[in-house]
């Protein structure tokens, strides 16, 4: 009898007598590399400003892929946040308020974004989903529908870094987290332009932009240019565990997300840190 008590109340565990802010003593147990939860999963995020904000003539064509896409794959599509957003952190900057509020209002208009597409696509069975339904009943509901619908942006809220007064973590590095978390097959980044560029092709100095067509996110860290994603997302990609690659398309051009999904190399692709571990 005074055994079985023993054996309760000692729970054996490598981890319990150490500290875990030694990697090295951690490494053992630590150091595995985790399991693919959903292996088969695509995961599609839709840009805010490139697509979203522009109405029927960015959304319809896009939601009309997706549709023909449901038969061929099962997808994750995560929305930005776009213009609204920018008004909501004009008006927040404007009062003073801190990153921690701003975070929140923006990822509110991602949401609505995922609500509009999840109606569009409402026929075919998909309908969004909230964080809580994505983090623990995912499985499930892509059982049930070949797509689901969710907010791209993470859930920091008011968790979210205080060295930028904006939200550093947003719709990119949101579905690239998550992606990864997952182990996901793939992740798309849906723009309305062709893929990254050596400089903005819609800024001042367009005439010179070239398109990347592949690079790492190593390589791309290196310039301080802009990018049609979160720069944070590049530091995402260099502790990535499954994502090797992520693809950014024009989704204005018909097909090219398709494609994508299908292997092909169009628009640009970018390797992470993970095919290194
Ligand atoms: N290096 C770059 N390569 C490609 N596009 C860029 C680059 N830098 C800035 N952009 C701009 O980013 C725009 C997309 O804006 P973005 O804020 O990413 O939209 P979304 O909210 O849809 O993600 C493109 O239309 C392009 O003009
Ligand atoms: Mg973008």
């Amino acid at each position: 009898m005074a055994d079985v008590n023993n054996s309760i109340k000692h729970v054996a565990s490598p981890l319990a007598s150490q500290t875990l802010l030694d990697g090295q003593l951690t490494r053992p147990v630590a150091g595995v590399r985790p399991i693919r939860l959903l292996p088969w999963l695509q995961v599609v995020k839709i840009g805010g400003r490139s697509i979203m904000d522009r109405g029927p003539e960015g959304i319809l064509p896009i939601v009309d892929e997706l549709r023909k896409l449901l038969p061929e794959h099962r997808l994750l599509i995560l929305t930005g946040a776009g213009i609204r957003a920018r008004h909501l952190y004009t008006v927040g900057l404007d009062l003073g308020l801190p990153v921690g509020s701003l975070s929140p209002l923006a990822a509110s208009e991602a949401g609505q974004n995922g609500h509009i597409l999840a109606s569009l696509l409402a026929p075919e069975g998909v309908s969004y989903v909230e964080h809580p339904t994505i983090a623990s009943q995912l499985a499930i509901h892509l059982a049930a529908a070949r797509a689901v619908v969710g907010s791209a942006f993470p859930p920091y809220h008011h968790h979210e870094f205080p060295n930028s007064r904006l939200p550093l973590h947003r719709a990119d590095a949101g579905a690239f987290l998550l992606a990864d978390a997952l182990g996901a097959a793939g992740l798309t980044i849906v723009e309305d332009v062709d893929g990254v560029y050596t400089t903005d092709p819609n800024g001042p100095e367009g005439d010179k932009a070239k398109l990347i067509a592949e690079t790492t996110a190593a390589e791309l860290a290196k310039s301080t240019g802009s990018l049609p994603f979160d720069r944070v997302l590049l530091d995402v990609m260099a502790s990535a565990r499954h994502i090797e690659r992520v693809q950014v398309v024009n989704g204005r051009v018909p097909g090219r997300l398709t494609a994508a999904l299908r292997g092909e190399h169009v628009g640009s692709i970018i390797h992470t840190a993970a095919s290194a571990r």
